[in-house]
């Protein structure tokens, strides 16, 4: 039946009052608040964003930037509007990334800024915060405060599960979350109730505390470990509502603003908010080509990423039509610029109020809700903008379509409905509105009476993702004699095509079929043909996408039986949903010094930067104060992976209002290469050829970021392609290796034994390129000096000196005139130690070049492309072994894909091979590594620096023994274990090796044997979804493996006061480094660490400084601090003997005023290390840290999704220096390490261009990935003679230990294969991406699913590097 259409204007409110709301006329100045004060602005640019208002013109740059695409959540603010109708304020974090400023108007902002400070108080967010540990980093802090902050404000007693759907739409890239959550849930009202335990019973481990049942699981922990706590809560601030600030009582007094028709004028645009749809209509009508604009999310996203150049936004935001909900008869009728957060609100209430069969759709549109995008999103976002993009994986438009919803359509001459059906998207994005028609609203009906309704979506992660695959199923079903028979079905369908689609011939094929089992075959078979995919189809993943269809279908088929009032008996598991229940944690750890101890070793003190990192006062590069004179550096890259260059033409751009310069390789002639290691294989400006795609060939110098981007994009190069090499395979095949000087490792005789061994196994394995995706962008200022060729550098980089010699190199001047200074970074994780620095030269080129400062800040996409990834490896083993699967003799080739210059990948293909045993002896061990060459992006270091990859590649052999032996993998693993004094393939003799120590306790705390039973069981009962479990130990090196790194230098000042100040080579991004360095002081000294400040690491004070990298930074810089310190020590022994009962400050003064320096240097050089390749001799760490991890994971085997159920960590870090920092480091690495393995996947096209450029398409874990239990425990009774206080290096060892999820999953996945028959072994390439898991629990809905043709037959959409 075709809608009724309605008579036109007549039903559209009309009014046009006053001269002022003539369209097209007059300009409306801004008015809005932020934090308090009113902001009054006559000429506002309506392109800009609220955060570059907040960070450049009113200078609060608590605020930060880390995708600028409404992916991150770093720039979280609160924005209160007055609501006139139900007379109260409405509070609403929003991504500031997105807003346009002028959409402020009425309305107040608040910041980090506004709500507390580090001088004088904290509000009680940020101090819980800080004192929680859940601030590393400090970058993604204001978000996560701004966050909370609202929710506390719309809530002051909220639930756990409130608050972790605010935090949605925040991500953090240090801290592994747990520590956030922690913290915050003292506001919660699960923490009002039962106190420290929350919710939980015991320690929290699910199926009970070991401790309440007397030990009998046999956990030890104790009172003594249970009383020890991280923070105290004690010490938090009371939230209290009513000290809040108030919203502007001239917001509420005068609805002016509110009411006003508004038009903002800026250079490229002009922005109208129309009052009536009238006056809406009539300005769609004066320019067709208008954009309407609510929330900005899809708009905002093409103009900054797509650059998309709209003159004309028109904002609905005050039109009724657009902005109600009307609640009728027979359905809900949402304006168009109704946001999704309301739209969520109304569907709760509906289904509160209506009978639960006519509210099916609105429960799925709220279960679907909840996984579109984040909250600050959902906030803004409008169902009008989702509908009218047409994306083909909008989560709403299967519903929609899928449940006969009709839409209303007006023009200025017309106003009819339509059906939202297969007619109305007429191709990708497009759709039937005309160019000055707009979408009004949309009717989304109750279902009735047999209708049954379903939604489904499967993205790479849950929270804040855009879909693979989502599906809506409406079936309405008739009675015929005792069977139930399909009256009508709409199967809709996201991902299968360039538009939502309805699979209109599968329903018409169902329609009239007898609902019983046979309908899954019947509709399998027509849904598959109907929704074929080309093999080559945007998206890739076919034949995934393909068989999710068909799961969804199956899924939708057991929900009704189910609802009919079937026993689906095992089978039920396909209808269940991950329950994830609040998180649940523990730490077990020890404190050497008791508190009243003078000295801060040992203790749990807080980041020593936390306060003001919580507050937005802690200063990152790009928070520094714009200097006079001072430019931007716009990038210009290449379009192509490998060409030869034939014209650069930058006439257009340098003719561009604000554009001052133009700068590449022939402004430095020989400088332009340089070497980042060994190799002086890096350019900073490409010259003549380009080498990989986004490879810099200039920079455009224009007085502000706007201008230099653009002004880039118009420089044009000219290009003659040459062939590209891409993959490992590529590299392989072509013979393109880099050249590196050690390449093998050899210890034994590997061919003899496997001559004689009876059992040998072969196999490979990859793993994939990971971002680092520090939430800072690399940064860099450089401030060239009037005098001697003096210049200064601040930059976001791990490695000081690195800048500091390349920097001199380039401009052709001795080092010392170069001073690089590092205040902090948001984030490095090896991303910032070597390919910060061809940026930094790059810059410091450009300053020099027109002797004014030059500063740069990579927009998220810049970053991605030109800063390089973890390089990917591929693992070709053989391996001899035992009966017993005791390993014989591995024999291996690992393979890594450098990119197109060396970088530091020889190094990291280096511990790749020293890691290739991980934990396990191996008598006989050959191993060789090849550097690929290839014409993409260098890659680099990342945490763990090739040790994941070799260690992960050792798993892989050892679950392949363990396949063929038919022994748990565990036992294999447990009869390969390195012992006390045994030596390593590369010679080194392990002493104290407390490996099998982690190795029993954790195999106690996780009750790891009754697990395994309780899986086994739970697994027998259900077919679809599976459990696994895995346990995975670690052994990782400490040291840098280039020799001479392992040095570092302090310079410790202590001034007439008392007060001392240290500097040392060592960087802060996050770790705690500088925290802990005060730490070691405040020991030595024994005096209060709060008498010790650390303001920035500086090569003008301690110069030569190795990269604080290969966790190495406490123990290097910690020797040098510990030896400065001890230098002055004894300088004041005999003020201290002469005057035993004076202070600090008496001994001190006393020392000055007798002219004994109170200054002095450390050093320190790693004794006793200096491994030689040739002769395999030397030791190649200064020692080893280890640690073990079980975790449980539960598989969905219909859509590939899991859930981290549990994981126990046992690290030994020795006696530790901090233990909230270490193990702020250990669940920050495990969370990073399950991205590597789990989620995070790098694609490219087979020509090198990468696809995955920021958090909407690559995805690291968020809150909602990380166990539901997730306990650590520090080794107790371990101590370390090799490094300062017997503590011991943390930051990259725990990494590898998420493999233990990998290895769980694919326990599971072993589990569904066994029930569907599908033999035993698979591989399994990392990262265990949904797709992947699916795959591999074959079954009879992939055996549907067609075979891709051979490859090398189509060109992939994407291929893995
Ligand atoms: C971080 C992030 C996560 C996201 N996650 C998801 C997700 O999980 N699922 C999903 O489906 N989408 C997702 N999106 C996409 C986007 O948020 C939605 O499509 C949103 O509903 C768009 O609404 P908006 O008000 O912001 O649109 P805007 O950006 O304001 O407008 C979008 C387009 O719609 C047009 N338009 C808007 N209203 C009308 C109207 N009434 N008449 C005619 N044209 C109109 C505009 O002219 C414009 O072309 C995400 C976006 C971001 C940035
Ligand atoms: S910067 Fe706004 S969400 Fe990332
Ligand atoms: S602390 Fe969260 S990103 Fe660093």
């Amino acid at each position: 039946m075709a809608p009724t259409p309605q008579s036109t204007l007549a039903v559209l409110s009309a009014s046009i009052t006053g001269k002022e709301n003539n369209p097209g006329e007059g300009v409306s100045v801004l008015v809005f608040f932020v934090n308090g004060k009113k902001v009054v602005d006559e000429t506002p640019d309506p392109g800009m964003t609220l955060l570059t208002y907040l960070r450049l013109k009113l200078r609060l740059c608590g605020t930060k930037l880390g995708c600028g695409e409404g992916g991150c959540g770093a720039c979280t603010v609160m924005v209160s509007k007055y609501d006139r109708f139900k007379q109260a304020t409405v509070h609403l974090s929003v991504n500031a990334c997105l807003a346009p400023v002028v959409s402020m108007h009425g309305l107040a902002v608040t910041t980090v800024e506004g709500i507390g400070n580090a001088k004088q108080r904290l509000h009680s967010v940020q101090q819980r915060l800080a004192n929680s540990h859940g601030s590393q980093c400090g970058f993604c802090t204001p978000g996560i405060v701004m966050s909370m902050y609202t929710l506390l404000r719309n809530n002051p007693l909220p639930s756990m599960k409130e608050m972790e759907t605010y935090f949605q739409g925040n991500l953090c890239r240090c801290t592994g979350y747990r520590p956030i959550l922690e913290g915050f849930r003292t506001f919660t009202e699960e923490w009002a109730k039962y106190g420290k335990r929350s919710s939980m019973e015991g320690c929290g481990r699910k199926g009970g505390c070991c401790k309440e049942k007397g030990n009998a699981g046999g956990c030890d922990l104790t009172e003594e470990d249970d009383s020890q706590e991280l923070f105290q809560t004690s010490e938090f601030v009371p939230y209290d509502a009513s000290q809040e600030p108030l919203f502007p009582p001239e917001l509420i007094a005068s609805a002016k603003l509110d009411e006003q028709f508004l038009t903002f004028r800026g250079k490229n645009m002009t922005w109208y908010r129309p009052v009536s749809t009238y006056q809406l209509l009539n300005l769609k009508q004066m320019y067709p080509e208008a954009k309407i604009v609510v929330g900005n999310t899809e708009l905002g996203v093409e103009v900054k990423f797509k650059h998309c150049e709209y003159p004309v936004y028109i904002n609905p935001s005050l039109v009724p039509d657009l902005t109600a909900i009307k609640i009728e008869t027979d359905g809900v009728v949402f304006g168009a610029g109704v946001t999704l957060s309301e739209i969520e609100e109304t569907c709760f209430q509906v289904i509160k109020n209506i009978p639960e069969e006519n509210s099916r759709i609105f429960q799925q549109i709220v279960e679907i809700l909840q996984w579109f995008a984040g909250k600050q999103i959902r906030n803004v976002a409008a169902v009008g903008g989702n509908i009218m993009t047409g994306s083909p994986i909008s989560d709403l438009n299967p519903i929609f379509m899928a449940s006969k919803c009709t839409l209303r359509i007006a023009s200025i001459s017309e106003d009819k409905q339509v059906f939202f059906d297969e007619n109305f998207y007429t191709g990708y994005r497009k759709n039937i509105v005309g160019p000055s028609e707009i979408l009004v609203s949309i009717k989304v009906p109750f279902t009735k009476e047999n209708q049954f309704f379903f939604a489904y979506k499967q993205a790479r992660r849950r929270d804040d993702d855009i879909a693979i695959v989502n599906g809506a199923f409406s079936v309405t079903l008739k009675n015929e004699g005792t069977d139930h028979v399909i009256s009508s079905i709409q199967m809709a369908f996201g991902g299968m095509g360039p538009t939502t689609l309805l699979a209109v011939k599968s329903s018409l094929h169902l329609q009239g079929q007898k609902f019983n089992d046979n309908i899954v075959e019947l509709a399998c078979d027509a849904l598959k043909n109907e929704l074929s995919l080309t093999p080559n189809a945007p998206g890739a993943m076919i034949r995934y996408r393909q068989s999710l269809v068909l799961s969804f279908f199956f899924k939708t088929f057991l929900a009704i039986r189910k609802q009919l009032g079937y026993d689906l008996a095992n089978e039920n598991s396909a209808v269940e949903v991950f329950e994830k229940e609040p998180l649940h944690s523990h730490q077990l750890f020890e404190v050497k010094n008791d508190a009243a101890t003078v000295g801060a070793l040992g203790k749990p003190l807080k980041h020593k930067a936390a306060d003001h990192q919580v507050a937005g006062t802690a200063q990152y590069t790009d928070d520094m104060p714009h200097i006079e004179g001072e430019l931007y550096a716009g990038l210009v890259l290449s379009s192509k992976a490998h060409a030869e260059i034939l014209s650069i033409d930058t006439s257009t751009a340098l003719a561009v209002p604000g554009v001052v310069e133009w700068v590449d390789s022939t402004d430095l002639k020989e400088r332009n290469e340089f070497a980042l290691a060994i190799a002086k294989d890096e350019l900073v400006f490409a010259n003549q050829f380009v080498h990989c795609y986004r490879m810099v060939i200039g920079v455009i110098l224009a007085q502000d970021q706007e201008t230099a981007q653009k002004a880039a994009r118009l420089v044009k190069v000219e290009y003659k392609d040459l062939p590209a090499i891409i993959t490992i395979e590529d590299a392989i095949k072509e013979n393109s290796f880099h050249e590196v000087p050690n390449a093998g490792i050899t210890d034994g005789d590997v061919e003899s034994v496997f001559k004689s061994a009876t059992n040998i196994v072969e196999g490979e394995m990859r793993t994939g390129a990971q971002e680092q995706f520090y939430l800072e962008t690399q940064a860099c200022i450089a401030i060239p000096k009037i005098e001697n060729d003096e210049i200064q550098i601040w930059s976001s980089t791990q490695n000081p000196t690195l800048t500091q010699n390349t920097v001199a190199a380039v401009l052709g001047i001795p080092a010392n005139r170069v001073s690089v200074h590092v205040k902090r970074m948001g984030g490095g994780f090896g991303g910032k130690e070597s390919r910060s620095v061809p940026l930094a030269a790059a810059v410091a080129v450009a300053a020099n070049k027109v002797s004014r400062p030059v500063r740069i800040m990579l927009d998220r996409d810049e970053d991605m492309l030109i800063s390089g990834f973890r390089n990917p490896f591929y693992g070709k083993y053989k391996v001899a072994f035992d009966d017993n699967g005791k390993v014989l003799a591995l024999d291996l080739l690992l393979y890594a894909n450098a990119g197109w210059t060396l970088d530091l990948t020889f190094s990291i293909v280096e511990r790749a091979m020293f890691h290739s045993d991980n934990s396990y002896k191996v008598p006989n061990l050959r191993v060789r590594g090849f550097c690929c060459k290839t014409n993409l992006t260098s890659n680099t270091a990342f945490r763990g620096f090739g040790g994941p990859q070799g260690l992960m590649i050792a798993e892989t052999w050892i679950e392949k023994i363990a396949k063929t032996l038919d022994i748990p993998a565990e036992d294999i693993r447990e009869r390969n274990l390195y012992e006390e004094g045994m030596t390593t393939h590369f010679n080194q003799k392990l002493i104290n090796c407390t490996l099998k120590k982690c190795w029993e306790e954790c195999k106690t705390l996780s009750r790891f044997s009754e697990r395994q039973k309780e899986i086994e069981k739970i697994n027998s009962c259900n077919r679809w979804k599976k459990r696994g479990m895995s346990m995975v130990p670690v052994k990782f090196g400490i040291a840098f493996t280039a020799l001479h790194m392992n040095q570092a230098g302090a310079l410790v000042n202590i001034y007439q006061d008392g007060s001392v100040l240290i500097s040392h080579g060592g960087t802060e991004m996050g770790q705690g480094l500088h925290t802990k360095m005060i730490q070691v002081a405040s020991q030595a000294l024994n005096i209060d660490h709060n008498k010790i400040h650390i303001a920035e690491t500086a090569t003008d004070k301690v110069p030569n400084t190795s990269p604080t990298a290969a966790s190495a930074g406490s123990d290097l810089n910690g020797m040098a601090v510990l030896e400065a310190c001890m230098t002055i020590k004894k300088r004041l022994e005999p003020f201290i003997s002469s005057n035993p009962s004076g202070t600090w400050e008496d001994w001190v003064k006393s020392a000055y005023f007798s002219r004994v320096s109170l200054s002095s240097t450390g050093f320190h050089a790693t004794p006793d290390i200096g491994y030689d390749f040739k002769t395999n001799s030397g030791n190649a760490f200064n020692y080893f840290t280890y640690g073990v991890c079980c975790s449980e994971v539960e598989v969905d085997c219909l859509t590939g999704d899991h859930q981290v159920i549990s994981t126990q960590i046992v690290m030994d870090l020795g006696e530790s220096i901090n233990p909230a920092i270490d193990i702020g480091q250990v669940e920050g690495a495990f969370v990073q390490g399950y991205g590597l393995f789990m989620m995070e996947q790098i694609l490219h096209t087979p020509t090198g261009v990468l696809l995955t450029r920021g958090p909407g398409a690559y995805k690291i874990p968020s809150f909602n990935d990380i166990p539901g239990v997730f306990n650590v425990a520090l080794l107790r009774g371990a101590s370390n003679p090799r490094a300062v206080y017997s503590s011991k290096a943390v930051g990259e060892p725990p990494l590898f230990l998420a493999a233990s999820v990998f290895f769980a999953v694919k326990n599971a996945i072993a589990f569904a294969r066994a029930e569907s028959g599908a033999p035993p072994y698979f591989e399994l390439d990392a990262p265990a991406t949904a797709e992947r898991i699916r795959m591999a629990c074959e079954d009879k809905f992939t055996s549907l699913v067609p075979q891709l043709p051979p490859s090398g037959s189509f060109t992939p959409w994407s291929i893995q590097t």
